[in-house]
Order: structure tokens, then sequence, then C-alpha cells
């Protein structure tokens, strides 16, 4: 084993070695291949870990496990107050854990313990939490209907099913507690798919559930590749509904996947989300936002702030404190305590990242500080700042998803020409506006093609706000009571009177 888990607790130690196995039926289980995946440790470089590489065979069997769970009423039929408790029961688990679950998200994906404790950890018992609040509140309505009396109609609301779920990397807890708990809220029986670079975590909520005393078969938990996992859950007959998070790409090879049966589709995709500061906004405010709004995260979020735009009356200024931010930030292993970014998630995201800012440069564009790769061990990249660029160019365009901000003044003053530049894009996830007058910001917010603008403030989730995107950001909205909608069917039901 590498060197890492010398640091490690005896506890972290134990699970790394069982941590290999798929969570199915209640039970932990090798892949039926005998397949296993190499976990690295991006600081290093090193293999930290082997898990199983789940494939179709797995799915087929997790799937059988969920459909067993849900018709024989072992999870479907107990009551939503029970669910409730098992959701919360998961949060108080997660909650005493907190720190293992942090130093493995650290070890796993790269990013910082103190931001995975504070942040990721922390948002997912909080979504266990709410969500276990919703359990006891699916409701449908009844409806007066529009042509006569002589018939009462009320709808009811039921879980969709059996429901497939596929996260990303980016933040393996958090996206598994986004996915996991609104659908077990709502009573559906869950397979869900982690991401082959991050799975540690996911696999390890796995016996959270097991001590909780959830059924056999309610969550099942597979590690292994997107190619072959992953697409066996889109295109399984058994699978009522799929809910992704990850590239457009790939969201898009799911949608056609889920014809075979129709298969229900949320999608939480890709974005390239302006920060808009104008001349009149508190400009310190705007530009410390500003840089963690694509900083955070080592810029690996779906959010994150990649295109900035300023007022040219501030440019300058704000500019310079974004680039000064940039290089101040301390690089280095998520677990050393001083470490404020820690590694790209893996070689490929190292590749891709870097690729896109060669690509900046031999368009013409400024590299105004960052640009490379520190050191020669792990996938650290510097904080990178870009001007001179112009809206051809593939890093205006595409999601870059690393800490690589592209800027650009603006000199209008009518918001609609401004709104126009924000949405000229495929995307619509989110948006930040920074200004001080409060008719702008909520003009601009109106304007906006986008689920989630930000005023004065960037990155701020919350397990009851909805979360998705316009236009190829994706299809649908998690969290809030939309998560629940998701993942239910309304019936309408009529009786003559
Ligand atoms: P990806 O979309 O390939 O992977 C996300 C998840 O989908 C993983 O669990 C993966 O195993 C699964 N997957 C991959 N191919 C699949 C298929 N054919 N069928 C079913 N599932 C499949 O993303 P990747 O390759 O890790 O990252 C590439 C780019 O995607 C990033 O640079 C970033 O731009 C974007 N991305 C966006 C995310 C977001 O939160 N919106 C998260 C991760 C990546
Ligand atoms: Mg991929």
């Amino acid at each position: 084993m590498a060197s890492v888990l010398d640091r490690e607790t005896a506890a972290q130690e134990k699970f790394l070695q069982h941590g290999g196995k798929l969570f199915i039926d209640d039970k932990w289980v090798d892949a039926a291949s005998g397949e296993t995946l190499d976990v690295f440790n991006p600081a290093t470089g090193e293999v930290i870990a082997k898990v199983a590489a789940g494939g179709a065979e797995d799915i087929d069997r997790a799937v059988k496990a969920a459909r067993r769970a849900f018709e024989s009423g072992a999870w479907s039929r107990i009551t939503p107050s029970e669910r409730g408790r098992l959701l919360w029961k998961v949060a108080d688990l997660l909650e005493r854990d907190a720190d293992e679950f942090a130093r493995i998200e650290s070890i796993d994906n790269g990013k910082p313990y103190s931001i995975a404790r504070a942040g990721d950890v922390m948002l997912a018992i909080d979504m266990f939490r709410y969500m276990a609040g919703w359990a006891t509140k699916v409701m449908g309505s009844t409806t007066q209907l529009s042509l006569g009396f002589e018939h009462h109609s009320y709808t009811l609301r039921e879980p969709v099913g059996v429901v497939g779920q596929i996260i990303p990397w980016n933040f393996p807890l958090l996206m598994a507690a986004w996915k996991v708990a609104p659908a077990l809220a709502a009573g559906c029986a869950v397979i869900l798919k982690v991401a082959e670079q991050t799975p540690l975590t996911g696999l390890k909520m796995g016996e959270l559930f097991q001590e909780a005393g959830f059924p056999e078969g309610a969550i099942n938990i597979i590690s292994g590749f997107g190619e072959t996992a992953g697409a066996a859950i889109a295109a399984h007959p058994g699978i009522d509904k799929v809910a992704f998070t990850g590239s457009t790409e790939v969201g898009k090879m799911i949608v056609q996947a889920a014809t075979g049966n129709l298969k229900k589709v949320t999608l939480e995709l890709g974005g390239k989300s302006p920060a808009i500061v104008f001349g009149d906004a508190d400009l310190d405010a705007a530009g410390e936002g500003a840089a963690s709004a694509i900083f955070y995260n080592q810029g690996q979020v779906c959010t994150a702030g990649s295109r900035l735009f300023v007022h040219k009356s501030a440019f300058d200024r704000v500019m310079a404190d974004v680039a000064d931010r940039a290089g101040k930030i301390k690089v280095g292993p998520g677990l050393n305590a001083d470490s404020d970014m820690g590694p790209l998630v893996s070689d490929e995201q190292l590749s891709r990242v870097l690729g896109y800012v060669e690509s900046g440069r031999s368009q013409g564009a400024e590299i105004v500080i960052g640009g490379s790769r520190l050191g020669d061990r792990g996938y650290f990249v510097h904080p990178t700042v870009i001007t001179n660029t112009n809206r051809d160019m593939n890093i205006v365009r595409e999601e870059i998803f690393g800490p690589v901000v592209v800027a650009e003044p603006f000199g209008d003053d009518d918001l609609d020409k401004i709104a126009a530049i924000a949405n000229d894009t495929d995307y619509g996830l989110a948006a930040s506006v920074w200004t001080r007058d409060i008719s702008k910001a909520h003009r601009m917010a109106r304007k906006i093609r986008s689920g989630t603008v930000w005023i004065n403030c960037h990155n701020v989730y919350d397990a009851a706000l909805p979360f998705g995107g316009y236009k190829q950001s994706g299809w649908g909205r998690e969290m809030g009571e939309y998560a629940i909608q998701n993942y239910t069917e309304v019936k309408a039901v009529t009786v003559k009177l």
C-alpha cells in the first residue's frame, strides 16, 4: 500500500481493504467478472486502493435486488415516518464519522481536508436531514373538475420505482447524497454508480446504510467505469428512471440509451457560468468573490464562475485583485493543513486543463498569471487568469473544469446587451451578478438564462434550493421540493359520485 496510508487511522486502512467491494442487496461482493480498478491519490499519483470494477452483470444483480425491495414492499411499503427516521440516522452516522469521510475524500479526490470537512461532508449531512423531513410530506391534491360536479378527483404521488444514479468525481460524497437522499425519501429503490476516479466515500456510505438498518436491496452502490457499469444503468430495461451528473457529452448518450424503455431522465451537466461585476459593486467583495467562484474545488465545479465580465471602469482593479489572489493561493496536498487548493483529480483532467490553456495561448489570449503545471508529482496546476480572449475561442466556449478563468471587460450600460453576452453560451447552469444597485441586480437575474442566479455571492448551495440547468446544462431540478417531484409519478384518481 502507498505511503499515504501510513498517516491514516486503523479504521481507514480497514475500510480501504474491504472497501474494494460492491454493495448489492445489503452484502459486500466482488464484481462478477472479478475485475478491479485502481484508485489514485491525485496528490502523489500513487495507487491507494483497488475497488471492484462492476459491469453489466453486477448492475443486473443490483436491479433485481432493488426491484425485489420495491415490489415486495420491503422498502416501498414501510411508513414514510420510518423512511424519514432511517435517512436521519444516516445523517447522524455521517456526522459521527465526518472526520474520516473528509480524510478519505481528501486522499481520493485531492481537495483540502478542511474544505471537505466543512463543505462536502457538512452539506451531505444536511441533505440527508433535509430529505428525511420530506419523506413524510409527499402529497397529492384534490382537484375540482372543470366540467361538472359528478366526479370526485384527487392526485397521488407515488415513487417512480427503481432508480439508477450516476455521479461524477468532483464532489464524490456530496453528489452521492444529492442523488440518493431524495430518491429514498420518495420511496424509490436505488442503484448508485460512483465515479471510477473517486469511488471511496460513496462505497463507504454503504456501511452507514447497513448500520442504519435499511432493508435489503433498497440501496445498492456500485463502483465501475462509465462505459460499462454506467452504460448498463442507462440502458437497463428494469430501471424506471436514470439521474445523471457529469459531462454534457455523456448526458446526451444517457438520453439515447434511455429510449429503449423510455425511462425517465434527469441530467445535471456542464456549465460556463458568468460572473458579472458592475462598476458600482463593492469591488473588494467582487474581487474576492470572483476569485473563489473559479478557484473553489480546484475549479472542478459545474457552476464555477469561469467567465468573468467586469465593467471597463473597474476591470483593471478587479483583474489585479483576482490575479493577486490567484498568486497567493497555496497549492498542495489536501492533507497538508496549509493547502488552500489541492491537485486536479486525475492525470486526464490535468492534460485536459493544460491543453485548454495552451489552445488559448496559441490563439493569442494573454495568460495574466498561472497557466502551467506545478511540480512534477501529482496533478497540481497554478491558478490561472486569462484575458485578451475573443468569444470564438474554445477556452471561452467550452467547460475547462479547472482553476482557469477567462476575463473580459464590458463597456455598455444596457442590461439587455450585457445579458446577451452572458447568455452567449450553450450552457445555462448558473451566474453571479455583483452590484450595489438592488433594482439592477434583480433585473439582471430575470434576464440571465440559467437555473441559478447569485447576487453578490457565488457557489452558494442549499438542500432547500432547486438546482439544475437551462439549455445544455441539463434536464430537471435536484434538491428542494423539486427533487421529490423528480422521484415520484403523479396519478389522477377519479370517482363517479
Ligand atoms: P463523464 O461525464 O465521463 O463522467 C461522469 C460520470 O458518468 C462517471 O460516473 C462516469 O463513469 C459516467 N460515465 C461516463 N461515460 C458513461 C457512459 N457512456 N454511460 C454512462 N455513464 C458514463 O465526465 P469525465 O470524463 O469524468 O469528465 C470530463 C468532463 O466532463 C470534465 O472535464 C468536465 O468538463 C465535465 N464534468 C462535469 C461535471 C459536472 O458536475 N457537471 C462533473 C464531471 C465532469
Ligand atoms: Mg468521461
